[in-house]
C-alpha cells in the first residue's frame, strides 16, 4: 500500500538546475521518471498539485502541468476529473520489491524463541498512561534532558528493581538504553574504556550478540562453558577476560540458574581479577516452580552493571532497558549514551514509569504470568503425547525450552523436516561459539504460540523430535 498523505498536497522532493543548461521542463520529467522507477514514488501514491510543486521549485505552473500532461500520456501517471494526479499501477518497471524472507510465511505454530506473547501486550493501559504524562508533564520535558534518562523512569525503576529484584539500585545510577543490546554496547564501550581487552560469555550463549558488540568496542570475546550449574568459572578464571556477560536467574538458553556456590565464586574472580559482570537480567519477571533468585548486582553494585530491558515483559518494540551502574562508571555510561543518541525517548520513559507506578504493569506480569503457565502446561502435555520419550530441560522460568534430541538425529534435518510441515522449530547450534550442531537440540519458544498452535504444532512433528522418521537421521 502507497502512503496515503493526509495533507492537501504532499511534499515531494525534487532537484531542478538552472545552471545545466538543460531545459528546466526535461529536468523535471526526469526526475518525476526517476522517482517512479526507483520506488521513491509508490503505485497509487498521490502527486503534489501542480501549483504547489510549482511553488516549491521556483516554476511556472504551467510548465509543470505540462509535465504532468506528459507523463500522463506516457502511462506514468493517471487522474480522473477533479480528483489528484497519481503514480499510475505498473508504472513502476524497477520499483522497490519486497525482500525475501521480510514477509514470515504462515505456519502452524511457529516456536521462535525470544518474543513475549505480542497480542497480550497492554495496549489500552499503554494508551492511557501515554495520554495521562504527555498531557500533564511540564513543557521543559519536551527538551533534550539528561542523558541517562528521565528522573521519574529513573526513580520507578530504581524503587522496583530494589523491590523485586533485590537490585542496590539508586536512581542517580540508572541509565534508561535502548533495550539490552544498546546496553550491552555501551557497557563494552566504558570497560575498554577502562582497560578492559577480553570479555567472556556464555557458552551455549549468545555469540554473535556480544561478538558483535565487542568488535565494536574494540574488545574481544572469549566463550566459556556453562554446565549445569550455570557459567564454569574456574574455566572463566582460566581465560584473561576482565568482564563477562551472564544471565545468572535464568540462562540463557539451557534455562538453569547459577548455582550459589558458583555465584560466590563469580563474584570473588570479578574481586580478584579487578573484573566487570555484565548480569543479563531478560526475563526474571516469569518464573513457575522456583524460588525467586535476586540480582547478583545487588551483591556486589561496585563490579557488575546489572541489564534489564521491556523486551520480554512488555514487547520488544518499545526499545526501552537500562543499566544499572557501579557509581564509577555512571558518569561515563551517560556520557557514552549522550554520544550515541543524546538520551532514549521521554515520551515513552514517562509513560513506562506511569505504567509502573499505576501498579498496571504488576498486573499485566501477573496476568503474563498465567498465560506462560498455561502454554507451558499445553507443550509439556502435547509433548508427552506426541513425543514421549523428548527429554525437555530450562521449563522453571521464561518462555523457552530445551528439548534434547536423540543422539543420532540431525538438528538441521529435523528443523528443515518441521519447516516442510508449517511448523517452525530453532536449533541449538545458533547458540554455541562453534556452531556445532550436536548434540541435537531445540530451543522452543512458545512466549508468542497460542495453546492451540502448540498443541496442532507439536501434534504435527512429534515423530521428528523422537527420531521416528527414518529420514531425519543423519
Ligand atoms: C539473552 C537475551 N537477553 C536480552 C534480550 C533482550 O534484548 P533487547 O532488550 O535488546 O530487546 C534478548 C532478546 O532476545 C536475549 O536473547
Amino acid at each position: 500500500m502507497p502512503p496515503e498523505w493526509s495533507s492537501s498536497s504532499p511534499d515531494l522532493l525534487l532537484a531542478v538546475d538552472r545552471t545545466s543548461g538543460h531545459p528546466l521542463r526535461a529536468q523535471l520529467e526526469h526526475a518525476l521518471r526517476d522517482a517512479i522507477r526507483n520506488g521513491r514514488l509508490q503505485v497509487g501514491e498521490r502527486l503534489p498539485s501542480s501549483r504547489e510543486l510549482a511553488r516549491a521549485l521556483g516554476l511556472s505552473r504551467g510548465l509543470v502541468q505540462e509535465c504532468y500532461a506528459q507523463l500522463l500520456a506516457e502511462g506514468y501517471l493517471v487522474t480522473r476529473p477533479g480528483s489528484a494526479t497519481r503514480v499510475a499501477g505498473g508504472a513502476a518497471a524497477t520499483s522497490v520489491t519486497v525482500r525475501p524472507g521480510t514477509i514470515a510465511p504462515r505456519l502452524l505454530a511457529d516456536f521462535r524463541w525470544g518474543v513475549p506473547d505480542l497480542r497480550s501486550f497492554p495496549v489500552q493501559d499503554w494508551v492511557r498512561a501515554m495520554r495521562e504524562v504527555a498531557s500533564h508533564i511540564p513543557t521543559e520535558e519536551f527538551d533534550y534532558g539528561d542523558p541517562r534518562g528521565t528522573r521519574a523512569l529513573r526513580e520507578v525503576l530504581a524503587g522496583y528493581l530494589r523491590r523485586v529484584r533485590a537490585a542496590v539500585a539508586d536512581p542517580e545510577h540508572v541509565v534508561v538504553c535502548g533495550g539490552y543490546a544498546q546496553g550491552l554496547g555501551l557497557a563494552l564501550r566504558a570497560l575498554a574504556d577502562l582497560g578492559v581487552r577480553t570479555v567472556a560469555f556464555e557458552d551455549p550463549g549468545s555469540p554473535a550478540t556480544v561478538t558483535a558488540a565487542a568488535t565494536a568496542a574494540g574488545v574481544q570475546a572469549v566463550p566459556v562453558p556453562v554446565d549445569e550449574l550455570g557459567i564454569d568459572v574456574r574455566a572463566l578464571a582460566a581465560t584473561d577476560a576482565r568482564a563477562v556477560v551472564v544471565t545468572p536467574a535464568h540462562q540463557w538458553p539451557t534455562g538453569v540458574a547459577l548455582a550459589p556456590a558458583r555465584r560466590r565464586a563469580l563474584i570473588d574472580w570479578a574481586r580478584d581479577r579487578d573484573a566487570f559482570i555484565i548480569e543479563d537480567d531478560y526475563d526474571a519477571e516469569f518464573r513457575y516452580d522456583r524460588e525467586p533468585v535476586g540480582l547478583l548486582q545487588g551483591l556486589e553494585p561496585h563490579r557488575v552493571i546489572g541489564l534489564g530491558t521491556v523486551s520480554k515483559s512488555l514487547a520488544p518494540t518499545l526499545r526501552i532497558g537500562w543499566m544499572i551502574c557501579p557509581p564509577d562508571l555512571t558518569e561515563p555510561l551517560a556520557e557514552l549514551k549522550h554520544r550515541s543518541d543524546r538520551g532514549a525517548p521521554g515520551l515513552d520513559q514517562h509513560a513506562l514509569a506511569r505504567l509502573i507506578e499505576s501498579g498496571r504493569f504488576d498486573r499485566h506480569l501477573r496476568r503474563m504470568r498465567s498465560t506462560y503457565a498455561a502454554r507451558r502446561a499445553v507443550l509439556l502435555t502435547a509433548l508427552s503425547e506426541h513425543a514421549p520419550e523428548l527429554p525437555v530441560t530450562g521449563l522453571a522460568a521464561g518462555f523457552h525450552a530445551v528439548a534434547h534430541l536423540p543422539a543420532d538425529t540431525g538438528e538441521h534435518h529435523v528443523i528443515a523436516a518441521a519447516r516442510a510441515r508449517e511448523v517452525g522449530l530453532y536449533g541449538m547450534s545458533a547458540c554455541r561459539a562453534s556452531h556445532a550442531g550436536a548434540p541435537a537440540q531445540l530451543v522452543l519458544g512458545f512466549g508468542n504460540v497460542t495453546e492451540r498452535a502448540i498443541t496442532t504444532g507439536i501434534a504435527a512433528i512429534g515423530d521428528l523430535l523422537t527420531g521416528r522418521l527414518k529420514s531425519t537421521r543423519t
